[in-house]
């Protein structure tokens, strides 16, 4: 039997970065460690290439001062982004790469990138230079005096900008700031920044309790540790971006939503399964306009009809999940048609124990039969989900 290629696997065999990046005999060393690590950058990064260099440059240039290193962690750039930042790591030591395979979010990179340090204090920027770098050492010596344990760079108070953003993101971006701040009770100006520094100490502690999923890791954050942070913001202008392109689109809207509910019924809830109820949900229209149209058009009768319903509402959930659900692990390719084949399998084997347990349940009060209707439902959602989860879409 063939094994069906794992999405972690990569599809094309790369060339090792050695065969083609020109490394020099001897390390040429910018800067020498002679102390601990005081400070690491982490940055993550996906597609990123053309800015590793010039980033690498700027942080020389402004952290002259201070004991650092930078983690770029790279989810499997396929534009070799993790071999170019693992060239320059063979000469300069303070560079380093947590590559990884299979996986994507932006949040679980930057919280694998703050584990994978050791220092005492952790800068997490985007790799794309629009963050910027020249406020690094203000927000270490705030953290050195003890000002704060969490120091923010802020777009939206005096001083910051976000210009650079065209008028539909910015007002999306004000929006859901506000929201998230209502919501949430997190009192921060900019909690939706991704640059900011923290003391490991306050990190470590509050790590296990992310919610990992999406890219608000710093609201996140700020609402796991209640207000028991000390948070000072510093302000700075968001830049234009010069190489490459944004990869935060709309979706991300929904991500922020799955924080909000994760949070608010503390990790209770989980956002994925709601969200494959919600598409379980208008899967059933789609069966029943689906059944009206075989009985009507095709001409089927009753069994057949409502056989081909199903699979089409399945197929239905079933690019939904993906494109929604599962939207960062969605598959593709040879991957989605293997996907769909299960997903029709696991919700065939959902429906009989659906009508299972209904039979049970209504074999116990056959006049609350809503009772039994509804535990059956419910008894076929969690199966689909628990069972896709572990054979269509791998989660962690
Ligand atoms: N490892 C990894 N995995 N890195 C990622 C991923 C991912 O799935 N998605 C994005 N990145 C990296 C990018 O390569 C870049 O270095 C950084 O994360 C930010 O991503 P962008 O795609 O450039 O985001 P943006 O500029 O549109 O959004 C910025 O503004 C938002 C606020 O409106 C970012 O700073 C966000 O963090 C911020 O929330
Ligand atoms: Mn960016």
């Amino acid at each position: 039997m063939q094994m069906p290629a794992l999405p972690f696997m990569p599809s094309v065999k790369r060339e090792s970065s050695l065969d083609k990046i020109d490394v020099p005999s001897t390390p040429v060393l910018t800067r020498r460690l002679v102390g601990p690590v005081e400070l690491t950058v982490v940055l993550p990064t996906f597609n990123e290439r053309g800015n590793v260099e010039p980033l690498i440059a700027r942080l020389e240039e402004v952290l002259a001062g201070i004991e650092w290193e930078a983690i770029f962690v790279d989810d499997d750039s396929q534009d070799g982004t993790a071999e170019h930042v693992r060239a320059v790591g063979r000469r300069k030591p303070y560079i380093r790469c947590l590559q990884r395979l299979g996986r994507r979010g932006l949040s679980t990179a930057c919280i694998e990138g703050v584990l994978a340090s050791s220092s005492p204090f952790i800068a997490v920027m985007d790799a794309d230079l629009q963050h910027d770098e020249t406020q690094l050492p203000k927000m270490v010596g705030l953290l050195q005096r003890g000002e704060a344990e969490l120091v923010v760079g802020s777009r939206y108070i005096e001083g910051g900008s976000a210009d650079s953003f065209d008028k539909g993101r910015a007002g999306v971006s004000v929006l859901a700031t506000e929201v998230a701040k209502r919501v949430l009770g997190v009192k921060i100006a900019d909690p939706m920044s991704g640059f900011f520094m923290i003391r490991r100490a306050a990190a470590e502690e509050i790590a296990p309790a992310l919610s990992s999923q999406g890219f608000k890791l710093l609201l996140d954050m700020v609402a796991t540790s209640r207000g028991t942070l000390r948070v000072a913001e510093l302000p700075y202008v968001f830049r234009e971006r010069q190489h490459g392109e944004s990869k935060l689109d709309a979706r991300v809207v929904l991500d922020l939503l799955a924080l909000i509910v994760a949070k608010l019924s503390n990790d209770a809830v989980s956002f994925r399964f709601l969200m494959f109820c919600f598409v379980g949900l208008t899967g059933v229209f789609i069966h029943m306009a689906a059944l009206a149209v075989a009985l009507d058009l095709g001409a089927l009768t009753f069994g057949p009809a409502q056989t081909l319903a199903t699979v089409i509402a399945i197929a239905w959930n079933f690019v939904l999940n993906n494109a929604l659900t599962y939207r960062d692990q969605r598959l593709s390719g040879w991957a989605f048609v293997t996907g769909l084949l299960r997903f029709q399998v696991i919700c065939a084997v959902g429906a009989i124990s659906n009508v299972g347990v209904a039979n049970w349940l209504y074999g116990y009060d056959p006049e609350e039969w809503w009772i039994a209707g509804l535990g059956g439902a419910l008894m076929g959602a969690v199966w689909n989900y628990v069972v896709s989860a572990a054979f269509v879409w791998r989660t962690r």
